[in-house]
């Protein structure tokens, strides 16, 4: 393992904007510093370069990370490579690292790269044994592949015999084999070639670099398609079939078709749609519609016409509500049951599949119009067995439009107004988390502005004592220690379901997005008033605990931090967010006490709340409601002066 400490300090020395330019001439726009971006095709620059932050991101692509990460990308370099040539650069040895103690662990960045060394040789191999296997090109042939395309994307053969492989690789006792899945070892310890007797479709990371095979059998025989196993380089979940190759089209156009099969991708391929790729024999998984909706706005689904390829489409249907922002564009093509792409668009050309594929379904069609057949929506009984089947499926969805305008075509089809059918789906509570994601992003938008540049408000300056503020231990409400134990035993029983920290994602990210823009704060964020439920707050206990423990560390150094965490799409984002917003210091600082102020604010109506819903009053408890209702003004005013005006008033009182 290459220390914290060490990534920290190699990333200090290195300037990313001098590191970019070299390969992508950067121009200067405000503080920062754009270019057309080199992850995706544009034509207006939005790939942006902040010097302060030591960060680049793409506002079209999302494309997003350090120098570590630029090196990776772009470069195509491994994680270790890329340390490494960042450390030659600024004149710093990489520690050395302890292959022993490392050989076979899957974290381990040298064994990965001899790992693929291994995988690009066989892919090498088996290419040149297709050439010898005259059975095996006329299979091809058959099937109406060229050569062209054979040679695009490496097919090759694999020939007849349990230990071929030994004519690529010297050492083919190598335990490296059998790691990479090329060689399986059975009871006896008896070394054998996975692969014997198949079509070879190597598999590419987005590096281009192999990290599987699927192999097909020439005749007949089971299973039809032998794939490699999940190794430290493969994991299926993760891959697609053909997206290195179609990348190169991806320039042109923003639309991407996801189908079934090795063949389907190479077909359509070979004649001219190029912007295609296949999940691997698995069904398609968010971390596939992530990395896809990152490179192009619209997704065509085309799996087979038969029973199979349905429930593939209605399986890539769910994973996509759930996981779809606003302004992309999910459609679904279906072929006749009896082709697949590779048949149809063999029979009708490239124009004949762009046709069919102009008519395919939108989402919310194919949703709606699945749900109508299935159910009948000419009776009652119908309508509703429909609308509970959407409502899971309504209720996962993180795009508020098109969640918005889905409660709207469901209400229609169930015969019942949206507000109604919003109600009865649990997302429109009149106040509170659980309201339609839709109205809760509005909200997000408003404090955006609100505090920036407004004159400096310390949160702590107008409670001196610490204790006072409620969600502090002491102040009463989520008091913990023994001393409380009284207040506990009474009227906070009667809280226990207040007793938790004001829960709000918006104002969470917010405080996110300040802490990453200024780390030194930290120590200012009352970490008992932040959830431990929510991505946003667990995010931030993280990013917190782990400024306490580096007070220095910069953005990059967090980013390195939690590169591969959970909480890394989370601080992206965020990182993302700061990128298009100028807060400068001050900015900073108001956005964040502004946050905090919020969320006090909402702990003291939340518990003030639940004090007007006793029907009587302790003396305790009579006090305890006059204090935080000073508080509560107390706040608002704050709130007012520093600009971010409580819009919504107390909850409920
Ligand atoms: P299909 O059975 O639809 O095959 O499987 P296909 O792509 O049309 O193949 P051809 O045209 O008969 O050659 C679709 C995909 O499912 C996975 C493979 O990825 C295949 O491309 N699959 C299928 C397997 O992994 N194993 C199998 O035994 C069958
Ligand atoms: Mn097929």
């Amino acid at each position: 393992m290459i220390s914290e400490s060490f990534k920290q300090d190699l990333l200090s020395r290195i300037d990313i904007v001098e590191l970019i330019d070299t390969r992508v001439p950067l121009k200067k726009a405000g503080a920062n510093m754009s270019a057309c971006c080199p992850f995706h095709s544009e034509k207006t620059p939005s790939f942006t370069v902040s010097p302060s932050k030591q960060f680049y991101h793409c506002f079209g692509c999302g494309a997003h990370g350090n120098a570590i990460t630029f090196l990776m990308e772009y470069g195509g370099l491994g994680y270790i490579e890329a340390l490494r040539e960042l450390a030659d650069q600024c004149g710093m040895k990489l520690p050395e690292m302890d292959r022993t103690q490392n050989a076979g662990t899957a974290s381990d960045g040298p064994r990965i790269s001899d790992l693929t060394e291994l995988m690009a040789r066989a892919m090498t191999w088996y290419r040149e044994q297709l050439k010898r296997s005259p059975k095996a090109i006329e299979y091809l042939k058959r099937r109406g592949l060229d050569g062209k395309t054979a040679a695009r994307f490496g097919v090759g053969y694999a020939p007849e015999g349990w230990q071929s492989l030994q004519g690529a690789f010297t050492h083919y006792d190598d335990p490296a084999l059998v790691e990479c899945g090329l060689v399986i070892v059975n009871d006896e310890s008896r070394r054998y070639d996975r692969f014997r007797d198949r079509i070879m479709f190597p598999i590419l990371n987005a590096r281009s670099q192999v990290i599987g095979f699927g192999g097909r059998v020439i005749d007949g025989g089971e299973p039809k398609y032998l794939n490699s196993p999940e190794t430290p380089l493969f994991e299926k979940g993760r891959e697609l079939y053909g997206l290195p190759q179609a990348r190169e089209a991806l320039r042109s156009q923003d639309r991407i078709f996801v189908v079934e099969g090795y063949m389907d991708v190479v077909a359509l391929a070979q004649h001219g749609v190029a912007n295609v790729v296949a999940t691997l024999g698995t069904a398609t998984t968010p971390i596939h519609l992530t990395k896809l909706l990152r490179q192009v706005n619209e997704i065509v689904f085309c799996f087979d016409g038969d029973r199979a390829g349905r429930k593939a489409a209605w399986h890539a249907l769910e994973i996509s509500l759930a996981a779809v922002p606003d302004g992309k564009m999910i459609r679904f093509l279906f072929l006749p049951p009896e082709d697949d792409p590779d048949t149809y668009v063999r029979a009708h050309g490239a124009a004949g599949f762009n046709e069919a594929a102009a008519k395919s379904m939108p989402l919310s069609r194919y949703l709606a119009s699945s749900l109508a057949e299935r159910h009948g929506a000419d009776s009652a009984e119908g309508r509703s067995a429909l609308l509970a089947e959407a409502r899971p499926l309504v209720q996962s969805m993180k795009a508020p439009l098109l969640q918005m305008q889905l409660l709207r075509e469901l209400a229609a089809l169930g015969q019942m107004g949206a507000e109604e059918l919003a109600l009865a789906y649990g997302l429109s509570a009149p106040r509170g988390a659980g309201r339609p994601v839709a109205l809760r992003a509005a909200e997000g938008a408003a404090p955006r502005g609100n505090f920036a540049g407004k004159p400096n408000y310390s949160a702590k300056s107008n409670y001196p004592n610490k204790s006072d503020y409620p969600g502090k231990p002491g102040a009463g409400w989520s008091r913990r220690n023994d001393s409380a134990a009284q207040w506990r035993s009474g009227t906070a029983q009667r809280f226990a379901d207040q007793t938790r920290p004001a829960n709000d994602r918006r104002l969470e990210r917010q405080m996110l997005r300040a802490l990453l823009s200024a780390p030194e704060l930290a120590a200012d964020v009352p970490v008992e008033l932040i959830s431990e439920q929510s991505p946003e707050g667990l995010a931030l206990h993280a990013l917190i605990q782990f400024l306490n423990d580096l007070p220095q560390a910069g953005s990059a150094a967090i980013a390195e931090h939690f590169r591969d965490s959970t909480h890394e799409s989370l601080l992206n984002r965020a990182q993302a967010d700061l990128m298009g917003l100028d807060l400068g210091k001050d900015g900073v600082r108001a956005e964040l006490e502004g946050a905090i102020f919020q969320m006090r604010l909402k702990a003291v109506d939340a518990e003030l709340k639940a004090i007007y819903a006793l029907s009587s009053l302790s003396d305790e408890e009579r006090e305890r409601e006059r204090a935080l209702r000073t508080l509560a003004a107390e706040l608002r005013t704050a709130l007012r002066n520093s600009g971010g005006a409580d819009e919504r008033g107390p909850d409920g009182v």
